[in-house]
C-alpha cells in the first residue's frame, strides 16, 4: 500500500513542491509554503478525490459508458428555505445533494442568514448546524435575537471533519452547514486548519458525503482581503453552488450574487436588508439602490440594469475634478476599473471631450457591482454631467454598451429595462437605436441613438 507523503502547497495558488523554497514557483508569491501531508489512497477514486482535481469523481461511482439518450434524468427535488431571495440565488429552493458554498467578508451576515434559514428548514427537515468558530452559546444567543421561535435545529461544536462526517452519518440530516470551512481541518492532513491543503480535503470530504448521501451541504467561507474565498478559488470548482455577498461596508442591504450555480443561472441577485432582527427580504429591490436627491444634482444617472432575471434601477454618480498631481486617477467602485479608462478614451477621441487633466471618480449606489456592459453610456453621461456641472434630465434613465468606435450598441431585454423604468416614474430615457421599441412604455419619451456623439448632444442642447 502507498505511504504517507509530505508535500509542499502554496497557500495562495495551491501548487505542490517537493521541496520547500522561500518563493513559490509556481504564481511566484513569497513565504506561502506549507508543510502538508498527503495520505495514502485506499482507491484510485479517492486518489483523484484527495489531489482535489477535477469533479466527476464527486458524481458517484464508476458508470459504465452510456448512450447520453439512455441516461433517465431526474427533475432535481427542490426545497424551499423559507426565504424567498435565497431560494432565488439558489436556482429556485435548495437541491438535494448539492454542496453551496457561501462567501463574503467577515460579520457581513453569512451565518445570521444560514441560521434563519435553517432554523425555519428544520420545522420539515432534519438539519444539523456545525458551528466550528462559536461557541453553543453563542449560537442560541442569536438564535434568540434572530427570534427564530421553537425549532428543532440540531447543533454541534466541532472542527474535525472526520467526526463531523461521522456524527451526520448518525443524525442524517437532509441539510448539513459547516459554519466556517477555515476552521475545519482533518486528520488526513498535517497543515493547520485554514491552509489551502486542509481547506481541499475538509471540502472533498463534506462535498463527497453530499453526493453520496443526498444531503444539502453548505459551506461558509471567510473571504481574504484580495477578495476571494481563502485559499484562492480551490473550493469553488469543487461545489455546485457559490453563492457570494458583496456590498458596501456602510449599507444596511446585502446583496448575494451567484457566480456559479450547477442548478440555476448565474449572476442571479438575492437582496436583503439587515435590521436589529437579522435579514429581511427585500422582494421588490427595483429602487433601493437610488439616492433619492431631492432636487437634481449633477453627475448622476439612472440605468436598468439586470442583474440575473430581473431588471433594477441603479444609479451611477461621477465626480470629474482637476487634478492635482501629473496622474490624473481613474477611481471606479463598483464597475470595471480598466472599461472606465476605455470609455473615457472612446468619449475623448469620437466624443470630442477631453478629461486628460481630471481625476475621474465613480460609484455605484447601494455597494452593488454593475458586470454588465449596459452601463457604459450611464457611465460616460454620469461623467459628463459632473465634467459640465449640468444635471441631466430630471426622470432620465439611460442603458446602453458603448464601442471603441463611438458606437452605441444595444443590449439584451431592451424593453423589460424601459418598462421597468416607466413603471417607477421615469419619463425619458436614452437607449441604443436597436432597443428603441416601436410603442414605447406609456408616458415615456425614447431617444434612440446610434452614437456616442448622439447621446452626448441630445443632453447637451
Ligand atoms: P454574522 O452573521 O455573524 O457574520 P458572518 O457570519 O458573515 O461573519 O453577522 C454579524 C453582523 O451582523 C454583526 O456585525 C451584527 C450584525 N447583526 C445585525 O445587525 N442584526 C442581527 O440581528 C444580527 C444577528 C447581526
Ligand atoms: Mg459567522
Amino acid at each position: 500500500m502507498a505511504r504517507a507523503r509530505t508535500v509542499y502547497e502554496c497557500e495562495n495558488c495551491g501548487a505542490q513542491a517537493p521541496k520547500w523554497s522561500g518563493q513559490c514557483m509556481d504564481c511566484g508569491a513569497w513565504n506561502t509554503l506549507s508543510e502538508a501531508v498527503i495520505a495514502p489512497a485506499a482507491t484510485p477514486a479517492s486518489a483523484r478525490a484527495a489531489k482535489g482535481r477535477g469533479s466527476a469523481q464527486y458524481a458517484g461511482a464508476s458508470s459504465g459508458v452510456v448512450n447520453l439518450s439512455d441516461v433517465r434524468g431526474r427533475e432535481a427535488a427542490r426545497t424551499g428555505t423559507g426565504l424567498g431571495e435565497l431560494d432565488r440565488v439558489l436556482g429556485g429552493g435548495l437541491v438535494a445533494g448539492s454542496a453551496v458554498l457561501i462567501g463574503g467578508d467577515p460579520g457581513i451576515g453569512k451565518s445570521t442568514l444560514l441560521l434563519q434559514a435553517c432554523a425555519r428548514l428544520a420545522r420539515e427537515e432534519g438539519v444539523l448546524y456545525v458551528t466550528g468558530e462559536e461557541s453553543l452559546e453563542q449560537v442560541r444567543l442569536r438564535a434568540e435575537r434572530l427570534e427564530v421561535g421553537e425549532t428543532s435545529l440540531r447543533l454541534v461544536a466541532e472542527t474535525c471533519v472526520e467526526r463531523i462526517i461521522a456524527t451526520a452519518e448518525t443524525e442524517k440530516p437532509r441539510v448539513l452547514i459547516v459554519d466556517s470551512i477555515q476552521t475545519i481541518f482533518s486528520e488526513a492532513v498535517q497543515s493547520a486548519p485554514g491552509a489551502v491543503g486542509q481547506l481541499r480535503e475538509s471540502a472533498a470530504q463534506l462535498v463527497r458525503f453530499a453526493k453520496q448521501t443526498g444531503t444539502a451541504v453548505f459551506l461558509v467561507g471567510h473571504v481574504t482581503k484580495e477578495g476571494v474565498i481563502a485559499g484562492p478559488r480551490v473550493l469553488e470548482h469543487m461545489v455546485d453552488t457559490v453563492l457570494y455577498f458583496e456590498n458596501d461596508a456602510g449599507s444596511r442591504y446585502r446583496v448575494i450574487r451567484a457566480v456559479k450555480n450547477r442548478f440555476g443561472a448565474v449572476n442571479e441577485l438575492g437582496v436583503f436588508a439587515m435590521d436589529d432582527v437579522g435579514l429581511k427580504e427585500v422582494r421588490n429591490p427595483s429602487a433601493i439602490f437610488l439616492s433619492g436627491h431631492q432636487s437634481d444634482v449633477s453627475g448622476s444617472a439612472v440605468m436598468v440594469a439586470r442583474e440575473g432575471s430581473r431588471p433594477l434601477l441603479v444609479e451611477v454618480q461621477a465626480l470629474v475634478d482637476a487634478t492635482q498631481t501629473h496622474n490624473p486617477r481613474r477611481v471606479a467602485l463598483g464597475l470595471d476599473q480598466n472599461r472606465l479608462s476605455m470609455l473615457l478614451a472612446v468619449m475623448h477621441r469620437h466624443g470630442g471631450i477631453a478629461m486628460g487633466d481630471q481625476d475621474v471618480f465613480i460609484n455605484v449606489v447601494g455597494g452593488l457591482k454593475v458586470e454588465e456592459t449596459a452601463a457604459d453610456l450611464p457611465l460616460l453621461l454620469a461623467a459628463l454631467s459632473s465634467f459640465r456641472d449640468r444635471p441631466l434630465p430630471p426622470g432620465l434613465v439611460v442603458f446602453g454598451e458603448v464601442g471603441l468606435s463611438g458606437e452605441v450598441r444595444p443590449v439584451y431585454n431592451g424593453e423589460e429595462r424601459l418598462n421597468e423604468a416607466a413603471k417607477h416614474g421615469f419619463r425619458q430615457a436614452i437607449v441604443p437605436r436597436a432597443n428603441a421599441p416601436r410603442k414605447p412604455p406609456e408616458g415615456m419619451a425614447v431617444t434612440p441613438v446610434r452614437r456616442l456623439s448622439d447621446a452626448i448632444d441630445a443632453i447637451l442642447r
